[in-house]
């Protein structure tokens, strides 16, 4: 079995490859930079996916995982250019190189009644996907937590400082999954038919509100937990590209977005880990 990964230095993408090498799987993962492979791994450098550097070195694999994406626009990159020329980009290179299944990570809330531009594109990307006659599952994800995702180090950053940020209520939900189970159910989907042109949910058992889940993630490590105003943290997010959280960032959170874990649970047919254990355990830290 031999897989293709774009966007190979991203979190999702690098445990990803790290699971797939552990089970023997031939990877040839694809990054603009240069990053540090895995046994059985061989790498691709590009800026631009172009089909010249790239269709004979991937050619006849068995299915290519597309996990490029951005949560933040700025005026030289954004959704557009990104979720969707690059996802037809991807396309053309399945095609050319005869991949016949792809595996790509939408978004959950996804849908063709959202009104948000993040949203919108990834409905675009995942359009495109199906409309492409390829073998294809859709994942579309709540947060998915690890020891490196964007958030959790974001956390960590503010235990140090003594002072967690909830931005507004923070009675909003999140349905966080564990990274090695989106490992194991993208490699699934990959050799098991009943994936086949399916979209499902990415999401843990559980809706956790996200005061909940900072409480529970700093607990024992004496952090004060201060909630400050959404207003302020959305003008900050619209004008500063720094700022912790972007704009899409805050839509997201807000938007309280519920997914269908038993569909998942079916056909996933495993094991999942508990919210609750895995910050219990530590594994975060
Ligand atoms: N993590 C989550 O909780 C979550 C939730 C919902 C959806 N998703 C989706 O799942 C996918 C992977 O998420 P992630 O958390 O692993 O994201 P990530 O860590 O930000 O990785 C995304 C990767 O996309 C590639 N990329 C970004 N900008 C690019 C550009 N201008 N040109 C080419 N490649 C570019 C980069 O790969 P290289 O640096 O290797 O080039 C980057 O590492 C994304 O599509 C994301 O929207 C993730």
């Amino acid at each position: 079995m031999q897989i293709v990964v774009t966007g190979a230095s991203g979190f999702i993408a690098k445990n990803v490859r790290k699971f797939l090498s552990d089970n023997n799987v031939k990877l040839i993962s694809i990054s603009r930079k240069d990053f540090k492979k895995f046994p059985n791994e061989t790498k691709i450098i590009t800026k631009k996916y172009d089909e010249k550097n790239i269709v004979t070195k991937i050619k006849n694999s068995n299915a290519l995982i597309h996990l490029i994406g951005i949560g933040k626009q700025n005026i030289d990159i954004d959704y557009n250019l990104i979720h969707i020329e690059l996802t037809k980009k991807i396309i053309n290179l399945c095609k050319k190189s005869k991949i016949k299944k792809i595996i790509y990570t939408s978004g959950l809330g996804v849908s063709k009644n959202t009104t948000l531009g993040y949203f919108i594109s990834k409905y675009n990307a995942e359009k495109q996907i199906i409309n492409s006659k390829l073998d294809y599952t859709i994942f579309r994800p709540s947060y998915v937590v690890g020891k490196n995702d964007h958030f959790t180090k974001y956390l960590k950053k503010q235990i140090m400082k003594g002072q967690i940020e909830i931005p507004g209520s923070g009675n909003y939900s999140l349905q966080p999954i564990y990274i090695d189970d989106v490992s194991q159910i993208i490699f699934n989907s990959i050799i098991q038919n009943k994936f086949r042109n399916k979209i499902l949910d990415l999401v843990g058992s559980q809706s956790i509100t996200f005061e909940k889940y900072v409480k529970e993630f700093s607990a024992g490590t004496n952090t004060k937990i201060k909630k400050i105003n959404l207003e302020n943290v959305y003008n900050k997010a619209m004008s500063d590209p720094h700022s912790d959280f972007g704009v899409d960032d805050l839509n997201l959170l807000i938007g309280n977005f519920k997914g269908n874990f038993n569909k998942l649970k079916i056909f996933a047919d495993m094991e999942f880990t508990s919210i609750q254990k895995i910050l219990k355990s530590g594994s975060l830290f």
